[in-house]
């Protein structure tokens, strides 16, 4: 694959933040939390813990400089609780021990009563009781009262989709250093390097540039640490502030599992019309978002979930309203689609009632609505290069569907136990960040006088391969062996404002600063040839392969020569370059913009084979076709998107987070919460990168690939639900994700 880190990772040699070097000294932190899920602290006492053999220091709220605040939303969420604590699992205070299990043994001593309040953990109900965060939000297009006296058909339904945990191999993480002038070097797991520097700053009350954060690279994130790094890399600048010492914070998993947030369940309402040649003419839908207790991302999130409210389909009349609502769960946060994923859900399934109801196949109203060239999404922005029916026609084709149909159709009627289902799901993802500032990034590139070149952009690689993107920018610009090029840890101090890596811009916005960068040094090597060479200045220089030419002739010079030269000419081999993604904007008030650089597309054709007897399944095929546009990385895209399936179908089949009614996680470890592991893999797996042109809009033409392909996985649960069909034909179940072995059992043997 070319992946730099792949041959580290293989031999155990790359390093995480629990691989720093530390000095001798350096302390370990644990965290006391809130051991229920909504009480006022009465009593708090630690001088036990305190006196614990090992135990250097003790900080609750009370000992923060600056300010204890790190919603950067909504300033609602404190460090370190205060009078109220509002989930299991918030923290309360940090315990500084010499070693990891010091620290842990002495959170036993700390005495907490509190007086319960009382707690709600179901969105609707908190909706109930006025508890929203942020505005309810409405995207309206056409004229739904229109709408509805226009259809032929009407139906309506309510939609669940569970929570999920990110499960990144490395967990929250964080190493903070003091160094001289009361400066403190962090290194942190996180996307968002500027967010834990901020974080870190406010709650020291320090300036910015007093904090350095630096991240070599992370054990996956998947929007689990675009936020939710800042708090353990905040705690751990606290003590190390205080202490004048190094303090190392990592959350054994079980912690990570309870105290940190998920992907946000959606409980949602669909009504939807639809002519009687299947054009969905109306929709309205309304979002119940479980925030859990602070705002975190939750209204980015749900902004997003609006954005996506229709997929890759056209309708004319919608009504789209979404409401985060604050629960006594730990805030939930970005994962993998960003809201995207539940949206997609809630139409897909308005899409299958409508079907049931109709006695026909989905495809058929799926394939009779796929936004076309110039139709408008509901937030205003009109299709463009839009490969929605492009994708679906090819998939249909190349993957067979008709054949595909007839097949399964064959089996389940000689088949009296096994049934299979077919399903497709289209998917239209927006690339750039919703929230329009955010799409900016900036890049350091050094050349050294040997030729070598070294990178620094605001991207983390956290095993998207970002870096290696990079590298193959420079590498193209240059034209140059990426063996050359170095990507270097993403850090404060050599680039500022850092956006976090998310929104799968990662590779767009640094890999545009990288190259315009490039440029910019490129320009003035060229401006150097003439003299170089002896030739003249208005006469055509390149560089192809590392080798100098001159007039289309080759010359017996190379790029190490030619910088070499540079230098001796007093010549800058470094640029700082900035990249601002154009033409994108958003007006909040309408609702109304073109928040998006472009869109991608995909269809996946999913099939199962589900034994009625057992409720077990296998995914036989996710066969896909996608528009990753013209790819710089082929085999990267395929990971992602590989990847992406797998976890789109975990959330949709196996993953399923419960708490006990007084809030506590109950699925705390990986025996009682399942994730895809290799048999739940498809049996046939096949991906089809869509021969599209050049995009205009990504970088060096082609598109973004991170996020899409997850929802792709939403078409396992429609094709499970057309295998329980075929076994049981009156099937009525809710529409409700996981649809989890049990579930299935339930669907096909009660009611
Ligand atoms: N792939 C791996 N291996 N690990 C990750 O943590 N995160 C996903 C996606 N793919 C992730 C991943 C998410 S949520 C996003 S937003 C993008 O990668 C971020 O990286 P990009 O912007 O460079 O695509
Ligand atoms: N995606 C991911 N993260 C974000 C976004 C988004 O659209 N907006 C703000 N943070
Ligand atoms: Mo991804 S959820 O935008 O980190």
């Amino acid at each position: 694959m070319n992946n730099l880190d792949q041959v580290l990772h293989v031999q155990g040699l790359s390093t995480f933040v629990d691989d720093v070097p530390l000095p001798e000294d350096t302390l370990h932190a644990a965290v006391f939390v809130a051991p229920a899920a909504h009480g006022r602290i009465t009593h708090l006492n630690v001088s036990k813990a305190r006196a614990f053999a090992g135990i250097r220091d003790i900080f609750t709220w009370q000992h923060i400089p600056g300010k204890n605040q790190i919603g950067h939303i909504l300033h609602d969420e404190p460090l370190l609780a205060e009078n109220i604590f509002e989930y299991v699992g918030q923290p309360i205070a940090v315990i500084i021990g010499e070693t990891p299990a010091i620290a842990r043994r002495a959170l036993k001593l700390i005495e907490l009563e509190y007086q319960a309040l009382p707690s709600i953990f179901d969105a609707r109900q908190a909706y109930a009781q006025g508890k929203i965060i942020g505005q309810e939000r409405v995207f309206s297009c056409g004229d739904l009262a229109a709408g509805w006296s226009q259809c032929q058909y009407i139906v309506s339904n309510s939609v669940e989709s569970g929570a999920q945990e990110h499960l990144y191999l490395e967990t929250q993480s964080a190493v903070a250093i003091p160094l001289e002038g009361n400066r403190i070097k962090i290194f942190s797991s996180t996307q968002s390097p500027a967010a834990v520097q901020k974080t870190a700053a406010d709650v020291l009350g320090v300036a910015f540039n007093q904090i350095e954060v630096d991240v070599l690279r992370i054990g996956g994130g998947f929007g689990g640490k675009e936020d939710q790094a800042n708090v353990w890399a905040a705690m751990a600048a606290l003590a190390a502030a205080k202490l004048k010492k190094a303090v190392k914070l990592i959350l054994p998993r079980s912690k990570d599992l309870a105290f940190t947030g998920k992907r946000h369940p959606y409980s949602s309402d669909f009504k939807i019309g639809l002519t009687a040649n299947l054009k969905i003419l109306a929709y309205q839908v309304t979002y119940y978002q479980n925030a859990g207790a602070f705002a975190d991302l939750s209204t980015a999130i749900l902004e997003r979930t609006m954005f996506h409210c229709t997929n890759s389909y056209f309708i004319p009349n919608v009504h789209a309203k979404g409401i985060a609502c604050r629960t006594n769960l730990p805030p939930n946060t970005a994962f993998r689609g960003f809201g995207g994923p539940q949206a997609m859900f809630v139409l897909e399934c308005a899409i299958y009632e409508a079907a049931r109801k109709l006695n026909i196949s989905p495809l058929e109203i799926q394939k009779q609505n796929l936004i076309a060239e110039g139709e408008t999404f509901p937030y205003g922005m009109a299709a463009k290069n839009n490969r929605a029916q492009t994708c679906w026609d090819l998939a249909w084709h190349d993957y067979q569907v008709d054949e595909k149909i007839r097949k399964v159709n064959q089996f389940n009627h000689s088949s009296p136990r096994q049934k299979k289902g077919l399903a497709l799901m289209p998917v239209c993802f927006g690339i750039s960040f919703t929230n329009t500032l955010l799409n900016q990034a900036s890049a350091l590139v050094h050349v050294y006088n040997d030729g070598s070149v070294s990178i620094s952009s605001g991207a983390v690689e956290m095993g998207q391969g970002v870096n290696e993107k990079l590298r193959k920018v420079a590498a193209s610009i240059f034209s140059i062996s990426e063996a050359r090029i170095r990507i270097e840890s993403t850090n404060t101090t050599r680039i500022a404002n850092m956006s976090p890596t998310a929104a799968s811009t990662g590779a767009d916005l640094n890999g545009n600063a990288t190259r315009i960068a490039c440029e910019e040094i490129l320009k003035r090597l060229k401006a150097a040839m003439p003299k170089f060479l002896g030739t003249e200045p208005n006469d055509k220089y390149e560089i192809k392969n590392e080798i100098l030419y001159h007039n289309t002739g080759k010359t017996r010079f190379t790029w190490e020569e030619l910088v070499l030269h540079a230098y001796r000419q007093r010549i800058s081999l470094s640029a700082h370059a900035f990249y601002a993604t154009p033409g994108i904007y958003f007006d909040k008030t309408s609702e109304k913009g073109n928040p998006f650089a472009y869109h991608v597309n995909g269809t996946a054709v999913i099939e199962v084979t589900l034994d009625c007897l057992r409720g077990i399944f296998e995914i036989d095929t996710v066969a896909v076709v996608h528009d990753a546009g013209k790819r710089l990385a082929p085999l990267i895209d395929l990971g992602q998107v590989e990847g992406g399936i797998v976890q789109g179908l975990g959330w949709m089949t196996l993953e399923e987070i419960q708490h006990a009614a007084d809030g506590k996680l109950l699925t705390n470890t990986l025996s009682t919460y399942k994730v895809p592991d290799i048999f739940s893999i498809p049996k046939n797996l096949q991906v089809k990168f869509l021969n599209s042109e050049e995009n205009q809009d990504g970088i060096l033409g082609a598109k973004a690939v991170g996020e899409p392909p997850f929802m792709y996985g939403i078409g396992v649960y429609f094709a499970l639900r057309n295998a329980m069909q075929a076994f049981k034909p009156d099937l009525r179940m809710p529409y409700a994700a996981p649809l989890t072995h049990e579930k299935i059992l339930k669907g096909l043997y009660s009611g």
